[in-house]
């Protein structure tokens, strides 16, 4: 089975990130994943960023760095980094906006725990569960929407 590079990082966003941003984000981010292979999921809930980023390890590790050096966020927050069979092989980069997401019973286990990268840090089994759990709602192209419209992308 192959084996990548499993990087998740929590951050905060510069200033509250509307719709069009978050999509225009997206986009580029999953046109650029599915060139250079990369696959994972990003939340954003409460204006931070939580994300799972996989792939080969020097493509990974270059992302990273450009990510890092993003001026829309900043207190870049490496939580987990491990070697692994991919888990989030069909997204090219899902994303679930939470705060739109109160009342979903599926998103419910995460909605009830702080958006933190100490209790993310604290509790990093609990954290990948989580994100795991993402997986499972609905189909990546339906679940790489920001708000409740479908992106069609
Ligand atoms: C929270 C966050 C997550 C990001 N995730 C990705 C990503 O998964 N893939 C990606 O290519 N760029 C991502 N970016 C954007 C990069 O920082 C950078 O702007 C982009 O890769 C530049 O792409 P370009 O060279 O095609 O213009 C992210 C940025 C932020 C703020």
């Amino acid at each position: 089975m192959e084996q990548v590079i499993t990087l998740t990082y929590w951050s905060r966003a510069t200033h509250p990130m509307g719709e069009e941003e978050l999509l225009e984000l997206l986009r580029k981010s999953r046109r650029n994943n599915g060139r250079r292979n990369i696959t994972g999921l990003l939340l954003y809930r409460d204006q931070c960023f939580l994300q799972v980023l996989e792939g080969p390890e020097p493509v990974v590790s270059t992302l990273i760095q450009t990510i890092e050096s993003d001026p829309r966020h900043h207190s870049f927050r490496t939580l987990c980094r491990e070697v692994g069979p991919r888990q989030f092989g069909d997204w090219q980069m899902g994303f679930e906006n939470l705060d739109d997401e109160a009342g979903r019973s599926e998103t419910a286990a995460i909605m009830r725990r702080p958006f933190d990268p100490d209790y993310f840090g604290a509790n990093p089994t609990t954290t990948q569960t989580l994100l795991l759990c993402f997986r499972g709602i609905a189909d990546p192209a339906v679940v790489a929407t920001v708000g409740h419209a479908s992106s069609g992308d």
